[in-house]
């Protein structure tokens, strides 16, 4: 479904990935990790189309994507839920999810998707209407995350949602992504927390300092000695 063959991005003259090459199968839940300012999120940005590459092909469904602006890719399919999670928080929980699916524009399906959207999040049903800015850090990252699924994509593209949540509000917005694979979207998930997305994801790319460094099956990376040894702390 997407495959990116030796991506070079930078910011102006700074080069920050050398030759990234990955892909990911349709139906697939795979993980990205790697340290701080190794470049993951740079990679998702070059694929949801806000960093044209400097050199390289991203291949969507086949067709050459790298380059085509943000709101087409996203067109296409691609959904990207990032760090900053852009949510209203003056608006409703209901209203952040309808305009998630303003590239749809029939309403019954619109609507349709919306109750699909909360079978899988009941939190977010029983709070629709309350103010987006008043729900707490791991409801936040579960409406993102809801909202990033409103357009209907094929492919997610999520980005630490880990990030600032306690431990058990981790576990619930794991499990909720591994809800939403189970409906058969495909997702590829940036992540610090190592161990939690080897656990969930299907298979993993560790990033550092803008190159693939491994990659593999996750429960197999799992039981390798530089990443148990560089990220597992044991
Ligand atoms: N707009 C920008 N202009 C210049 N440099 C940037 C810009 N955005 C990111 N960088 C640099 O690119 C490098 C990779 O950043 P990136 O955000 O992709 O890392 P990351 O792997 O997502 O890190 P983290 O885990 O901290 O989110 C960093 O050194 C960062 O400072
Ligand atoms: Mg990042």
């Amino acid at each position: 479904m997407l495959k990116i063959e030796r991506l070079d991005a930078s910011y102006g003259f700074l080069q920050i990935l050398w030759g990234i090459s990955l892909h990911v199968e349709e139906g697939e839940f795979v993980g990205l990790i790697g340290p701080n300012g190794a470049g993951k999120t740079t990679t998702l940005r070059s694929i949801a189309g806000l960093l044209p590459p400097k050199d390289g092909q991203i291949l969507f469904k086949g067709q050459s994507i790298g380059g085509t602006p943000a709101y087409k890719v996203s067109r296409m399919g691609v959904s990207y839920v990032s760090e900053a999670l852009n949510l209203f928080v003056d608006m409703s929980v209901r209203e952040n999810l309808l305009l998630g699916a303003y590239s749809v524009r029939d309403k019954k399906r619109q609507l349709e998707t919306l109750e699909f959207v909360y079978s899988l999040f009941p939190r977010l049903k029983e709070r629709e209407n309350q103010l987006a800015g008043t729900m707490s850090g791991g409801e936040r990252k579960m409406l993102a995350i809801a909202r990033g699924m409103m357009s209907n994509p094929q492919l997610m593209l999520v980005d630490e949602p880990s990030l600032g949540l306690a431990p058990h509000l981790v576990t619930d917005v794991f499990q909720s992504l591994q809800k939403l694979q189970q409906t058969g979207v495909t997702i590829l998930l940036v992540e610090q927390r190592v161990n939690a997305t080897l656990a969930i994801t299907n298979r993993a790319y560790v990033l550092e300092h803008g190159r693939v460094a491994m990659e593999g099956p996750s429960s197999e990376l799992m039981k390798n000695e530089h990443i148990k040894a560089a990220y597992l702390g044991v």
